[in-house]
């Protein structure tokens, strides 16, 4: 821990911010002294988030599968706080049911959002990383995928492949973009104690989850952003590249 450095002067962007991983994620970083804009719709929790840490946390309301509403939020992070030279790409919508049943409202919002909103959140934030990283600053692209990626669970082939499309884009851009000095860190949480499962339109699904959930004795959010902040600390040269965090009972 004593090769950790302190975040002051970083400005971070965390995604998905009003709730589970991504507001445990602002905190984190936000203690550790960087400026943080907390990212979602629900802007009434954003606000309170912002209140709890400070005149350095920045509310935008935004949605991420709107390309156009991105570009105005790091237009907005720039303004305010500086260009952001940390992104946190974590929001995210998980949607299981069986495939049979051709869901394609549930598999559209899956993708709209884990894979398009991702690819859009990075790209509207980019310039800030790059210009950090051309300064020889920390500059780092953090998305957050999951155990998922790499597995399957019946149900879920659909958010599935979405994870699994997040952690090779991770594996992309680190291979374009780290010789340029960016660090892109792909983070593959699995179960956590989330309102993740709040949003399962599956009855059996969601029942499933929660009797799964008393059996492994999940993570909580906290276990995660602790993580990402970490990675984030660590110094410039240094790169985590794949973190895979499960509760000990699901490894
Ligand atoms: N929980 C788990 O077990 C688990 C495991 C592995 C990976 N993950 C991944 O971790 C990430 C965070 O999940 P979580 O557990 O923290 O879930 P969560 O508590 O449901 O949080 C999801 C966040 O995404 C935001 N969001 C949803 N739709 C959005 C949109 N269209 N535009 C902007 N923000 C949007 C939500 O805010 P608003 O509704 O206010 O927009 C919320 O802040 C997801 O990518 C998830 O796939 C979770």
């Amino acid at each position: 821990m004593d090769t950790l450095n302190a975040l002051d002067g970083r400005v971070a962007v965390v995604t998905g911010a009003s709730s589970g991983i991504g507001a445990a994620t602002a905190r984190r970083l936000a203690a550790r002294g960087a400026a943080v804009a907390l990212l979602a719709r629900r802007a009434d929790r954003l606000e309170a988030l912002a209140a709890e840490l400070g005149d350095r946390a920045l509310p935008v309301a935004a949605d991420a599968t709107d390309p156009d509403a991105l570009d105005a939020a790091a237009a907005t992070v720039a303004g305010r706080l500086g260009p952001a030279d940390l992104v946190v790409a974590n929001a995210g919508v998980m949607l299981p049911a069986p495939f049979e049943e051709g869901r394609r409202d549930e598999w559209r919002r899956m993708v709209d959002l884990n894979v398009m909103g991702v690819l859009d959140t990075l790209r509207a934030f980019l310039p800030g990383v790059l210009a950090a990283a051309d300064a020889d600053r920390p500059a780092d692209l953090v998305v957050v995928s999951s155990l998922a990626a790499r597995t399957t669970f019946t149900g879920y082939a659909v958010y599935c492949a979405t994870k699994a499309a997040v952690t090779h884009l991770a594996a992309g851009l680190r291979a374009e973009l780290g010789a340029r000095g960016v660090r892109v860190t792909n983070v593959e949480p699995g179960l956590i104690d989330p309102e993740l499962a709040d949003h399962i339109g599956h009855d059996g699904e969601r029942e499933a989850l929660a009797a799964w959930r008393e059996t492994i004795g999940p993570l909580v959010a906290d276990d995660v952003a602790a993580a990402i902040a970490d990675v984030a600390a660590r110094p410039a040269h240094v790169h985590l590249g794949d973190l895979l965090i499960q509760p000990t009972r699901q490894a």
